[in-house]
């Protein structure tokens, strides 16, 4: 059966409906709320498969988190031993510290890590300590880039250059966070010339893991501010950690934060995120902040930590699917010029990221992969170390019927 029939058997409908009924839009995740909906019952290796049983190649990979596939053999085997000894002990225990090891072995910022429960969680806990140590309120933030979705990161400016909120921010937040553009060293350094900002915070790869790309020079020009002006830099790498190399973006570019945000690869798949910084500012998690939280560390994300990073470790699962995707942006972009379908692809590691000339198609493609047997995340695809040539093939035939469907209005 095909994804479009599949949605639309009453098993899918239904599900739909009792959605609707009991979760707000029938969602659970901003990116999750296209129509028709899928449900998805299994996933393994490069695929996942509807209720139904249809299956789909996914370049979603758990918004990223699953550099390598779904339901990895090592990390599925770790889950179920610790699953079967426990997956809460509200004490510490030695997974934790060995986690933290491995994160401090490859990650250059991570003298000491503090583990938090998401992304978000741990881009709050960064901003936290930040303001802990410097004694200051303010904080920057780079226009588009994404931090999760907790207040102080969320203000963003408009056509006009001015401050806005998303509803639900209080605009009061605009005294806090500052909203600097990133072709605009100048600002950034004008910005902090004051002497009160706490922290910058920035993906280093461009906003939206490398759909925007941010000049290196901007980074090393952010780098150097911050260190005149006493400001603590913080690489939000919930994404590019462990998947762009070991040590993330920032081992890349050869500059280093004194924080770092991390999640998603770090726990395989599981929920968590990380603090990972200079030890005199994670030390302030001793003695003056404190920081709780159910699910920190819990054994269960430990397990999976553990197992992955010991797995990529020696770069050889990224440059596995780096070398994936660079063959799969290649046959894109054929695809794109043979159709003459306005577009490009654009690629940070084992990462794509479609544009497409026409707005309204760039809106339906997501949808158009769908129907074709592909599950991208919203205009991005996510390789992995699993993804085979079979899947490149379909990959690449898929491709090009959906730019054609996506440009063809109904
Ligand atoms: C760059 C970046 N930072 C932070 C987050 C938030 O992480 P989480 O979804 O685990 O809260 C995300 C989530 O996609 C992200 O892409």
């Amino acid at each position: 059966m095909s994804v479009t029939e599949a949605v639309h058997t009453r098993a899918h409908v239904d599900l739909a409906e009792r959605a609707r009924r009991v979760l707000p839009g029938g969602a659970t995740h901003a990116s999750r709320t296209y129509d028709p909906r899928i449900y998805v019952a299994r996933s393994s290796g490069s695929r996942k498969w509807l209720i139904d049983g249809t299956e789909l190649i996914d370049y979603t990979m758990g918004h990223g988190a699953l550099l390598l596939g779904h339901a990895h053999p090592a990390i599925v085997a770790a889950v179920q031993e610790q699953v079967a000894r426990g997956t809460h002990y509200g004490a510490a225990h030695p997974l934790e510290v060995d986690w933290a090891e491995l994160i401090v072995s490859l990650v250059p910022s991570a003298e000491k890590v503090r583990f938090t429960a998401s992304g978000t969680e741990a881009v709050m806990l960064a901003l936290r300590v930040a303001r802990a140590a410097t004694g200051r309120d303010r904080i920057v933030k780079l226009q588009d880039h994404f931090h999760g979705w907790s207040d102080a990161v969320s203000p963003y400016l408009d056509g006009e250059g001015r401050t806005r909120f998303p509803v639900g921010v209080p605009e009061a937040l605009g005294a806090l966070t500052t909203v600097v553009r990133t072709d605009d060293p100048a600002g950034l350094e004008s910005t902090l010339a004051g002497g009160d900002v706490a922290a910058v915070i920035m993906e280093p790869s461009g906003a939206h893991y490398g759909q925007l790309p941010l000049d290196p020079s901007f980074i090393s020009a952010a780098r150097a501010a911050c260190t005149a002006a006493g400001t603590v830099l913080v690489f939000d790498e919930v994404v590019t950690g462990f998947r762009v190399a070991p040590g993330g973006m920032q081992s890349v570019l050869g500059i280093t934060p004194e924080i770092s945000v991390l999640g998603k690869v770090m726990a395989g798949g599981l929920p968590s995120g990380a603090v990972a910084g200079r030890a005199d500012l994670l030390e302030l998690l001793a003695t003056t902040i404190a920081h709780p939280g159910t699910f920190n560390a819990n054994p269960l994300s430990a397990a999976a930590g553990i197992a992955t990073l010991q797995l990529v470790a020696d770069g050889a699962p990224q440059r596995t699917a780096e070398s994936y995707a660079v063959t799969l942006a290649s046959e894109w972009t054929a695809a794109l010029a043979s159709a003459g379908v306005p577009g490009t692809i654009r690629r940070l590691s084992s990462i794509l990221h479609i544009f497409l000339g026409d707005p309204s198609a760039q809106a339906r493609i997501a949808n158009a992969m769908r129907a074709e047997g592909i599950d991208i995340l919203n205009t991005s695809a996510f390789c992995s170390s699993v993804h085979t040539i079979a899947d490149l093939e379909q990959s690449v035939t898929a491709f090009a019927r959906a730019i054609v469907a996506a440009s063809t209005p109904n």
